[in-house]
């Protein structure tokens, strides 16, 4: 049965009838503590709902459906590897990659097992390199880390990587490729010196075709200048595909694994974060891994009203399902969090952007809404203007860490006061009354903000390895507890294989390797242009 058939789902909506006209301000009123009671505080986050349009009615009604759809008893099969990622016999044991010992669950021990020793491995290779035990082919120190790979094997260590850029001690510089543009394997490559650079090829499946390619290219590279058998000194891997990899001449010494049971995008806390413990230490990569643990935890055992993932999951459902807001932004205000909208895109794009169930029902309802963001301030002079004023009304979350990492008072203080005003302005509004009374009825009507717009804060007591591993984690669970309301499969992503099938043909066809009629009369008129001047340049 479809959850829009459910008398839950049913008073969700007519709630939300009644909601769509209320102001979020006069809630402030029905409710006085309401500031400090709308709030959830752990692992060193605050998540401050209280500007959520949602009344006490709404939160016990949103209570309801996450019972309705057995969150807690889905948290824990999650956690417990059950096989919820039916459409490939797989369960998604994140969770576990970040379990401190003798915390995960007694069924995984051999799992485990498994996870430690790689995290040895990454332990090891990173202490080597980072000490200067592990040199180079010439005898030179590692200086430079050249990380390949794209999506989940690209998006979250890069993102990681940025986000402590204050905890880089520059023993080492990481650089990141994942485009198959040779624009930008071309440019990295120019400034690297091979004789003092590693090179991480990472990818679960070791066929991405980006991946392949710009791996290809680095080998090559670095056999203009050695012979194959130095290589090792110089390339590892990341894969589930230990065979591809050693075909591809990575050494077996060099090849850390990673398992089917981790989804790309929930892959960081594997070896696939390897440039964060080498361009940080272990300890670091650990603390990161300890921060999401402890998130894990609290997903696990708070109430639903205290529950930070559930709540930021529950209310996107609400506005998204109930107040039709069709996209959700993420606002990091800390310049070292501008790749995290990127990163959430395709952790929560790629999970929910579903239109059948996992029995494979065709929806009746919305899910996975678009998301997007950018640092502030810089998008107030740039996209806020929609949020202001626009018809389609986005979701926002304000991300905010409390203590920076510079003495500059004055720039924080700024910060400070522009995230926080600007949750305000989007609340509050301003009337057309409160408008300047000599100001023409045109530019009047043009400068009216319509205001009642909701968001979430979430402060950060400071953008550390622990905060940042439980912020991150947190948004895992609010994406996982979506598709569970969605009852979708949010582990796999099939949607993506056509382009790459297609993608296949159109680069034989470019090869003169395949028959024009394979693809559409459109298709093939622009293959040909392409074919023109290729040839003509050629
Ligand atoms: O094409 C989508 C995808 O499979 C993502 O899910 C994944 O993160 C990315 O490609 C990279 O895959 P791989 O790690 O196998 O190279």
């Amino acid at each position: 049965m479809s959850i829009t058939n459910t008398s839950i789902w049913r008073a969700l909506k007519s709630h939300a009838q009644a909601m769509q006209s209320s102001s979020i301000a006069s809630l402030f009123d029905d409710e006085p503590e309401r500031a400090s009671n709308r709030m959830i505080q752990s692992c060193g986050l605050t998540l401050d709902f209280s500007k959520s349009k949602a009344s006490h009615e709404t939160f016990n009604l949103l209570e309801m459906l996450a019972e309705k759809t057995d969150l807690k008893r889905k948290a824990g099969e999650l956690t417990s590897g059950q096989m919820l990622n039916n459409t490939e016999q797989r369960s998604a044991l994140h969770t576990l990659l970040r379990a401190r010992p003798g915390e995960h669950h007694s069924d995984l021990a051999d799992k485990y097992a498994e996870v430690e020793a790689a995290l040895k491995q990454v332990e090891r290779l990173s202490r080597e390199v980072r000490s200067g035990a592990w040199v180079g082919s010439t005898g030179q120190r590692i200086t430079d880390i050249l990380h390949i790979g794209i999506g989940g094997s690209y998006l979250g260590p890069r993102m990681i990587d940025e986000a402590l850029t204050p905890y880089n001690d520059g023993t080492l510089k990481c650089h990141y490729v994942a485009n198959v543009d040779g624009h930008h394997i071309d440019h990295v490559l120019r400034d690297l010196n091979w004789e003092s650079t590693l090179i991480i090829i990472v990818s679960k499946s070791f066929s991405t075709m980006e991946t392949r390619v710009n791996a290809t290219s680095a080998q090559q590279w670095l056999l203009q200048h050695m012979e194959q058998g130095d290589l090792d000194k110089h390339l590892v891997a990341i894969t589930n595909n230990v065979t591809a990899a050693c075909a591809f001449g990575v050494g077996q010494e060099n090849i850390i694994p990673i398992w089917d049971w981790v989804g790309g995008r929930y892959s960081l806390w594997s070896a696939v974060g390897l440039p964060i413990a080498l361009g940080y230490g272990f300890e670091t990569f650990r603390a990161l891994l300890d921060g999401a643990a402890e998130m894990d935890q609290h997903f696990l055992t708070a109430d639903f009203h205290h529950n930070m993932p559930m709540m930021l999951a529950l209310l996107g459902v609400w506005y998204h399902n109930f107040l039709n807001m069709t996209s959700h932004a993420v606002l990091p205000y800390d310049h070292w969090l501008r790749l995290l909208p990127d990163h959430l895109q395709q952790l929560d794009m790629e999970s929910n952007g579903k239109s059948v169930t996992s029995e494979g029902k065709t929806v009746d309802y919305t899910t996975g809404p678009l998301i997007w963001g950018g640092e502030g301030t810089n998008g107030q002079h740039a996209f806020h203007q929609l949020l202001h004023q626009g018809t389609g009304i986005a979701s926002i979350d304000f991300l905010l860490p409390l203590r920076p990492h510079h003495g500059r008072t004055e720039h924080h203080d700024w910060l400070v006061a522009s995230c926080l005003s600007q949750s305000q302005a989007l609340m509050q509004g301003k009337s057309a009354e409160e408008i300047d009374a000599n100001t023409s009825d045109l530019v009047r009507s043009h400068k009216v903000m319509p205001g009642n717009r909701p968001s979430n804060t979430i402060l950060l007591d400071q953008l550390t390895p622990e905060t940042l591993g439980s912020l991150v984690a947190l948004y895992e669970h609010k994406v996982f507890c979506q598709g569970m309301v969605w009852d979708l499969n949010p582990f796999d992503q099939w949607g993506v294989e056509l382009g790459k099938i297609l993608g296949e043909n159109v680069y034989k066809m470019i090869e003169g390797a395949s028959d024009p009629d394979s693809v559409d009369p459109s298709t093939n008129n622009l293959t040909e242009i392409y074919k023109s001047i290729r040839n003509k340049d050629d």
